[in-house]
């Protein structure tokens, strides 16, 4: 299977868990290829559920061009289940995200939700993880602290840039996107929240204080479902 039978039969495993939920309910959505393939799967249902809300502006559109009625996050009070993709995930259902840049409505979304359910291919599989840079949203005037404060943590932050244009990267939120390499995440809740106290970092792109719940991860032979507790 290529990699984009592996992202539609994932997906499609999702929709199939979201539609167990009763009718009525809100919906949360996240952004990338494997969710891309989420929205476009749930399209014939989005009758099934009162409303999205959407982690990204580029998911924003993709839902509203295939009919689901988009709600404001500040228009929710109870968020069943949040589906998203993930760039790494460890055993333990910690999640690197962010390779698209939204992180932070991510991580806002699904603190909302009661359930996340992660749905990747088994590539995103991962003992430890830091193999996949770790992306930190920033506000741009707190470029080269930020930069400092990684360095005594042992990583080593790029300026996430749009092409060759020389221009950051700004994400929805109007911030710049710093991909930390080099660290080995052993410690991935402990991580979060060293980096969380960074004065100038808006989230970070590690999902282990709030990891996934369910994780839906697709390879050669189908779709296998993986609890988590939190
Ligand atoms: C978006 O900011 C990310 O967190 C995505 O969820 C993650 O990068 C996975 O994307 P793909 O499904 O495209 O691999």
């Amino acid at each position: 299977m290529n990699p984009e039978e592996l992202k539609r039969l994932v997906a499609q495993a999702a929709c199939d868990e979201v539609l167990k939920l009763p009718p009525g309910q809100c919906l949360g959505i996240g952004t990338g290829s494997t969710a891309n393939w989420f929205i476009d799967l749930l399209a014939p249902h989005q009758g099934h559920f009162a409303g999205v809300v959407s982690s990204s502006m580029a998911s924003t559109q993709r839902l509203i061009q295939r009919g689901f009625y988009v709600l404001d996050t500040n228009q929710v009070t109870d968020l069943p289940v949040y589906v998203d993709g993930a760039d790494e995930i460890n055993p333990a259902g910690h999640m690197i995200k962010g390779g698209g840049g939204a992180l932070t409505r991510e991580k806002i979304i699904s603190a909302m939700a009661k359930r996340f359910i992660c749905i990747c291919d088994a590539s995103k599989q991962v003992a430890v993880l830091g193999q996949f840079p770790l992306p930190l949203e920033i506000i741009p005037l707190a470029q080269p602290y930020v930069m400092r404060s990684i360095t005594t943590l042992g990583g080593e932050g790029h300026l996430r840039m749009v092409g060759t244009t020389g221009q950051p990267f700004i994400t929805d939120n109007g911030g710049w996107i710093l991909d930390v390499r080099g660290l080995s995440i052993t410690q991935p809740v402990q991580l979060e929240s060293k980096i969380n106290q960074i004065p100038g970092v808006v989230s970070v792109g590690l999902f282990a204080q709030r990891k996934a719940d369910l994780l839906l991860v697709s390879n050669a032979t189908g779709v296998e479902a993986v609890a988590h507790t939190q």
